[in-house]
């Protein structure tokens, strides 16, 4: 069964607890849970990982080369600024969905540039945890075209 890799930046392991006017109250588990549902639902095993390091997420993105079919990341604040994980991202092949609960570009000026977009298939913003299930969605429509 191909493989789809969920990955998630720093912070997003505080979910559900963290600024839940802004992220909602469904944590990290919950996150994962709906994607799985979702990648099984579609035919896919996700396999998912979070970090609050930099390094560790390039080592996942690495690890993902030739074993996961797509990428589904939520890079939390490196969005902004990790180049290390935007060149990462360049290095796999197949679909990359950046996803955010929040709508970034509906917040602080430093939070409306993405290192991530431009090396991503597509964005979902702002949709909560209802924009991983649209991530798969994605991810199946693109990996049968
Ligand atoms: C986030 C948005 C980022 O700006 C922020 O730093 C996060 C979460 C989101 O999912 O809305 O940690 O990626």
């Amino acid at each position: 069964m191909a493989i789809i890799s969920l990955l998630h930046g720093p912070n997003l392991n505080l979910l559900g607890t963290r600024e839940p006017h802004v992220y909602g109250t469904d944590t990290l588990d919950d996150v994962v849970a709906v994607t799985r549902a979702a990648a099984a639902a579609a035919g896919f095993e996700l396999e998912s990982f979070q970090s609050n390091h930099e390094g560790a997420l390039v080592d996942a993105i690495q690890a993902a080369r030739g074993r996961s079919a797509a990428i589904i990341v939520n890079p939390g604040a490196f969005t902004h600024y990790a180049w290390s994980i935007h060149d990462a991202l360049r290095s796999f092949d197949g679909p990359i969905v950046e996803v955010h609960l929040s709508n970034p570009n509906a917040r602080e000026p430093w939070r409306h540039t993405s290192v991530v977009a431009p090396v991503a298939t597509g964005s979902i913003t702002g949709l909560g945890i209802h924009g991983y299930e649209l991530a798969v969605a994605a991810v199946a429509r693109r990996l049968a075209s």
